[in-house]
């Protein structure tokens, strides 16, 4: 029998050990490495690098030759998160409970820490290649963290979610903002864990289309935690997207609303995962996570 917490417990120890080693300080100025490391290593889930490493494992791999992308996309999500909390985005002065990284150390090198990680992170990804990981398999994964976490991506989702604040919008609007916000870098740890695993192209489609639904999903409670949540399980501050006019799930349709369609996103999720022909234990375990955690 799975026990999620122990999972999760191991494999979040597991990447926060392989973490440093892509992190070279050396040549660095030490206080642009000391605000870097500030936010890299202040906790937080880790969630995105263990659906990476729990992807490689549905399909029955060793999980250690997908640690330079895992760490990769934990750099880039921590860079998306110190330039989402500063005064000209979300302006929030808590995360990952701690004050944020301008906070601490002043905007302007809370900028430089977030372009530090982001540019580091595509350093460590080419490290698939001493994992014994043919050129032919890395490029393309290379090619669809830029994407992912570009501006057709996570940057694109950050623009339209900061010009749709005072806005009442569309469902159709917000669901666009959360595809590409947060759940396109979800999608890219499954596409990449899958394509490590060796998967074929209705594999890869199955599980986006998991990941699609699950990365939904997190945004979707995360809005809900920002109205419903405790600042001090979630180490950042509640009332944010309210304080900011932004458009949420639970303000376009309610609550439970929101929770229906929580619901059906992982029976959706769950489908595509059933097709995809891989040992479904942990990512099912996964999905359901996503949308009872409660930080
Ligand atoms: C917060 O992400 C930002 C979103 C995209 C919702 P997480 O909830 O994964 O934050 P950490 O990494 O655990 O701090
Ligand atoms: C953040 O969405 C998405 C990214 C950081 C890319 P939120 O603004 O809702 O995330 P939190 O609530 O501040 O963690
Ligand atoms: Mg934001
Ligand atoms: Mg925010
Ligand atoms: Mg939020």
């Amino acid at each position: 029998m799975l026990n999620l917490h122990n999972y999760l417990t191991e494999k979040k120890t597991f990447i926060e050990q392989a973490l440093p080693a892509f992190l070279p300080t050396r040549g660095v100025p030490p206080l642009l490495a000391e605000a870097m490391e500030y936010s890299l290593f202040a906790g937080g889930k880790r969630i995105r690098p263990i659906l990476l490493l729990a992807t490689i494992e549905a399909f029955e791999q060793d999980p250690v030759k997908g640690l330079p992308a895992a760490c990769a996309i934990e750099m880039i999500h921590t860079y998306s998160l110190i330039h989402d909390d500063l005064p000209a985005m979300d302006n929030d002065d808590f995360r990952r409970g701690m004050p944020t990284n301008h906070k601490k150390f002043g905007e302007a090198t809370a900028i430089l820490a977030g372009d530090g990680l982001l540019t580091e992170a595509f350093r460590a990804i080419c490290s698939l290649q001493d994992q014994g990981i043919e050129a032919a398999t890395v490029l393309p994964i290379i090619c669809e963290l830029s994407k992912f976490a570009g501006p057709q991506g996570m940057v694109g989702g950050q623009m339209a979610d900061l010009l749709g604040e005072g806005k009442q919008l569309q469902l159709s609007e917000l669901q666009y903002i959360h595809h590409h916000k947060t759940a396109d870098l979800l999608v890219f740890c499954i596409r990449t864990g899958a394509r490590l695993g060796g998967a074929d192209e209705a594999q890869l489609e199955k599980l986006t289309r998991f990941a699609r639904n699950i990365g939904l999903a997190f945004q979707i409670q995360d809005d809900i935690l920002d109205v419903y949540g405790d600042e001090e399980k979630l180490g950042k501050p509640v009332g944010s997207d309210t304080a900011n006019e932004k458009s949420t799930y639970p303000s376009l349709i309610g609550l439970e609303q929101s929770q229906i369609e929580l619901e059906r996103l992982i029976v959706e999720a769950k489908e595509a995962l059933a097709e995809a022909g891989v040992q479904t234990q942990v990512l099912g375990a996964l999905a359901d996570y996503i949308i009872k955690r409660d930080q």
